[in-house]
């Protein structure tokens, strides 16, 4: 696959065949992508926690928040929620912050799950002390980024954007749809 496939087609999944079973070696190559990613000062602050059972993705699902932008639609009902789930923490014994390593990590990570046959989406907004809890995650971790993961089971289309609206939406046939701002828009003149 060109790059510009992989990334075209590296879209934010929320809704998957859950019965998929995701292999812990899968996971660990994904994480092999991330290590091998840029870092500030290269200083490799990402630590990452990798899960893939019924009973852990029980576990963390209710600590993630779903598509803020669609009103009606409460996350992936039973069935379709992902199978895996890859957790980035910042090790705060290595670094105060962690800078944009999280951003260029999952996405080298979401990259390789495209290039896979997966898919899945970068979820910021978490239940953070819950998920501590649930999980024992120590206070040296910063939890930063939940990348849920499994075989996609929707269809993604891009749409050029409308009035500057950039909120995706659902059609008639549950089609998801990304406004995405056209290419002389982004690129200033000089
Ligand atoms: C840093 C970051 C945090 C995100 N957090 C969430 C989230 O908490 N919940 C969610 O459903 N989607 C989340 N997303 C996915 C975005 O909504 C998605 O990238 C955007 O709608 C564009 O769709 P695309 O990824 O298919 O281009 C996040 C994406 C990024 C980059």
């Amino acid at each position: 696959m060109s790059v510009k496939d992989l990334v075209y087609k590296t879209r934010s999944y929320r809704r998957f065949e859950e019965s998929h079973h995701i292999d812990l070696k899968e996971l660990e190559g994904l994480v092999d992508l991330a290590r091998m990613s840029a870092s500030a000062a290269n200083r490799q602050p990402l630590k990452y926690l990798l899960y893939n059972t019924p009973e852990y993705c029980q576990k963390i699902f209710p600590s993630v928040a779903w598509a803020a932008y669609l009103k009606d639609w409460f996350g992936p009902a039973p069935g379709e929620r992902p199978s895996a789930y890859i957790i980035i923490l910042g090790d705060k014994s290595i670094a105060e912050s962690f800078s944009f390593d999280p951003g260029i990590a999952a996405q080298s990570i979401m990259l390789g799950a495209t290039e896979a046959g997966l898919g899945g989406c970068m979820i910021a907004s978490i239940k953070r002390e819950a998920l501590r809890n649930d999980l024992k995650i120590p206070e040296r971790f910063d939890i930063v980024l939940i990348l849920a993961l499994g075989k996609p089971a929707e269809k993604i289309l891009i749409d050029e954007i409308k009035d500057d609206d950039v909120k995706y939406w659902r059609d008639d046939q549950k089609n998801h749809h990304v406004p995405k701002r056209r290419l002389d828009e982004l690129i200033l003149k000089g």
